[in-house]
């Protein structure tokens, strides 16, 4: 009954997609359980690049059922979307299943999020402006549509009713923006709901079905730990649980039936949107880093901010998560680089940290201590075995592995599906 959540141990874009793409042949359900279309995870295959926002990676591997999580909330327009792109390149999308109790993003909260981006000035988060803030804000507020409202008009327009008059007086007074009418959103969100009714179902039920059965399951987290709502770098964080505990409440199963949480860590770090970032760098190797690792946001197309391998924050990814893998990606990248800084540590004003400050004042003012590794120049990305990479290479992902407090049970050495070294396999 294999359980497997694979998520993002930093600041996102690890290559999550990739990873679960690569456990897909051996898979039965590859659910996403937080978070909406402000992930971007790119899978190449056979050269071909897939960019997923609101899709699990699972879904380009044929026999995969992909499932969007209760945890997850939606928007319809770019779901269908994405189905309709999908469907034009011959990926079968047919089998996807679609929590009846996800909530589904409404225009008023796209609206709400960039408005609220901009009156913070100078203190805003960088969001992603897609909704997803004020969406799980009016979940927690208990003012969110869910996908089964859409199947019920007159329960759809009493929670419609009621979000407006919540939603139109600060849009109005407060923001200066026009009303919205209870039609203009009925309208709005109905637009898809017939072609979202086949795919609707009792997930929970479906999942825990599954595990019964021995089926393998793969949860399929978006964004990271540091961007976490509980755990990551509040407030510059998005609005879900994207650590292993939202796995289990974003699709209804129970902690006792997870048996491997993975996370994927780059072999450096990037961050999009503001927010503290230590091993930050502005200068010339940061430029390096951005290009080598083609680091510009899926969903946005940001340039994403560029730093070393922070071991402080993926000692903290292992602690919160109760890590048992690592999935080391994008270690090509750093190939060519005589000598490479890794954060063991941080000071914070004379002050030495060994594990994460518990205050983000102190985070805000950390500086890495760094420990330098030997680099290599070798081509690495035609190594498919530990003992082909370079010898510094090696000593490089050992370190990594000793600092970060849990093994490395996989290598990325290239975008495509291939390019890829298992030193232990991921499935139990
Ligand atoms: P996700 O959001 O965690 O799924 O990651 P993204 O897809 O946003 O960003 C990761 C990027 O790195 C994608 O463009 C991947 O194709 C790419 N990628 C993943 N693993 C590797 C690797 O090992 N080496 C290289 N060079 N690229 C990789
Ligand atoms: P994947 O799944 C990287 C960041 C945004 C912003 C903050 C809040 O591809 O790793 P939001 O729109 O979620 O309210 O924005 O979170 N962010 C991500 N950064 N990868 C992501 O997803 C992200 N999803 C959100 O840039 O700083
Ligand atoms: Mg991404």
């Amino acid at each position: 009954m294999p359980a497997v959540v694979v998520l993002g141990a930093q600041w996102g874009d690890e290559g999550k997609g990739k990873a679960t793409d690569q456990l897909g042949a051996a898979t039965d359900y590859v659910v996403k359980f937080n978070g909406g279309n402000n992930a971007g995870h790119t899978v190449v295959v056979g050269g071909e690049r897939y960019a997923l926002h609101l899709l699990p990676s699972g879904i380009l591997s044929p026999g995969v059922v992909p499932v969007i999580g209760n945890g997850v909330v939606i928007d319809l327009q770019v779901l269908f979307r994405e189905i309709d792109d999908l469907d034009a390149r011959g990926v079968d999308t047919s089998r996807l299943l679609v929590s009846s109790s996800a909530h589904v993003i409404a225009g008023y909260n796209r609206t709400v999020d960039k408005v609220t981006e901009r009156f913070l000035g100078s203190r805003r988060i960088g969001t992603t402006g897609r909704g997803i803030g004020p969406t799980y804000a009016d979940k927690i507020n208990r003012i969110g549509i869910r996908v089964q409202d859409l199947f019920d008009l007159d329960i759809l327009r009493q929670k419609v009713e009621g979000a407006l008059a919540q939603k139109n007086p600060m849009l109005v007074k407060v923001y200066n923006r026009r009303s919205v009418t209870v039609e203009e959103t009925m309208e709005e969100l109905l637009a898809y709901a017939d072609r979202l009714r086949p795919y609707v179902a009792d997930t929970p039920r479906v999942l825990n079905d599954a595990l019964d059965a021995g089926k393998t399951l793969v949860f399929e987290a978006g964004q990271a730990t540091m961007l976490d709502i509980d755990h990551g770098t509040y407030p510059f964080v998005t609005s879900s649980s994207a650590t292993a505990g939202g796995a289990c409440t974003g699709s209804g199963i129970g902690p006792t039936r997870i048996d491997r949480v993975v996370a994927v860590a780059k072999a450096y770090t990037t961050r999009v949107g503001e927010g503290p970032f230590p091993t930050e760098l502005d200068d010339a190797d940061g430029t390096w880093l951005r290009e080598a690792g083609g680091e510009y946001g899926t969903t946005t197309g940001r340039p994403r901010r560029t730093g070393w391998y922070d071991s402080v924050v993926v000692r903290y990814a292992t602690r919160v998560n109760g890590l048992t893998d690592i999935v080391l990606t994008k270690l090509d990248v750093l190939t060519g680089k005589a000598k490479i800084p890794v954060a063991v540590a941080y000071d914070v004003a004379g002050r030495r940290f060994d594990e994460m400050p518990d205050s983000q004042t102190d985070f805000h003012h950390a500086r890495p201590v760094y420990e330098y590794l030997d680099g290599w120049t070798e081509d690495i990305t035609g190594a498919r075995t530990f003992d082909e990479l370079p010898i510094n290479a090696q000593r490089y992902v050992l370190r990594l592995e000793e600092l970060s407090g849990t093994r490395i049970s996989s290598i990325g050495v290239g975008a495509g599906r291939e390019a890829t070294i298992v030193r232990h396999e991921l499935l139990p």
